[in-house]
């Protein structure tokens, strides 16, 4: 292993850079030479590569979005594009990849690996919903920049007497949602793994009222959609009027959390020295507060839950 490639695909996430920073610092740290790729496989197959050095990563740990910016690749997926990245890997003296992004990304890397190109798989979506790791990269400067929303939106409930419907992103998963609503303090959380009932939404919204709360906050999960017609349907039923936001992607961008930096330094470094040991087709993670990694394959087959003891507690405090 002499050279490798970086590159960020897919939905950027706060914590990109800080992950692309600490491969390529850890590969030169380890005598490595680097290469970005902009615009994830796309930018792969078009060449589009420059080499890096300590200083192509200075000043970048604290921004948002990805320096090598990122691009969902329809190419790619077809045969053609993909023979294409692999001549392109071999013209540029390529010897390991490393790809930050989330599960659509890690199944190019798949593609990849199992092809016998060393790939590894950073995860990187604010999502948080890949099974096998904790958390992934720019989740928890989301859930943060949801809770900052709250805390302005209960303002403005409370001065108006108003429900405030609150729809946040995680494609399928529920996790922003349910990590939001629980520091936020939501008074109901809708997420698509746990089936609602709008009987008791209302339920609570009135007895609220009864007892002079003035504010309300519900999460709606983009996974469950329709936030408009949920509006609607508790503002006919309750007679408290609601209002919607959409958070939409203000999600995405922003200066990453320590926790976010953190978890991209290590994760970084340590996709750096599965290369070195001659590892392939493995993405990295944390669990239980520690780094792990695990195999590619394996990795995309573990089913993602939700945590159904931190959402019962959200029941709890929102009593
Ligand atoms: O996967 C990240 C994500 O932000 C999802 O939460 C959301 O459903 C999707 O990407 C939005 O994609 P786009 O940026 O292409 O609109």
């Amino acid at each position: 292993m002499k050279k490798i490639g970086v590159l960020t695909s897919g939905g950027d996430a706060p914590g990109m850079n800080a992950a692309i920073r600490s491969v390529t610092r850890a590969a030169i740290f380890n005598e490595l030479k680097v290469v970005g790729i902009q615009r994830g496989y796309q930018g792969l197959i078009e060449g589009d590569i420059q080499d890096m050095n300590r200083s192509s990563v200075g000043d970048i740990i604290h921004r948002g979005g990805t320096i090598l910016r990122s691009a969902r690749s329809k190419e790619f997926m077809t045969e053609k594009g993909f023979q294409k990245a692999l001549d392109v890997l071999k013209i540029f003296g390529i010897d390991g990849l490393v790809v930050i992004g989330g599960d659509g990304s890690f199944r190019g890397a798949k593609k990849l690996s199992n092809s016998g190109f060393p790939t590894i798989g950073i995860p990187g979506t604010i999502d948080n919903d890949l099974g096998y790791t904790d958390f992934t990269i720019g989740f928890d400067t989301a859930v943060n920049t949801v809770v900052n929303a709250i805390s302005n939106l209960r303002d403005t409930s409370s001065s108006h007497g108003r429900a405030n419907i609150v729809e946040v992103m995680g494609r399928y998963c529920g996790d922003i949602a349910l990590y939001a609503g629980l520091a936020g303090g939501a008074e109901n959380i809708i997420i698509p793994e746990i089936d609602f009932n709008m009987d008791e939404i209302c339920k609570k919204l009135i007895s609220g009222r009864v007892r002079g709360k003035l504010h309300s906050i519900i999460i709606v999960a983009e996974g469950v959609g329709k936030p408009y017609d949920i509006a609607k349907e508790i503002q006919e039923r309750t007679d408290i009027e609601t209002r919607v936001t959409i958070m939409g992607h203000l999600q995405r961008g922003g200066t990453p959390t320590a926790q976010d930096r953190i978890l991209a330094s290590s994760l970084g470094a340590k996709s750096v020295e599965l290369l070195l040991q001659g590892k392939k087709g493995r993405v990295v993670g944390i669990k239980d507060n520690k780094i792990v990694d695990q195999d590619i394959d394996e990795a995309l087959l573990v089913e993602k839950n939700i945590d159904q003891e931190m959402y019962d507690l959200t029941k709890i405090l929102s009593i």
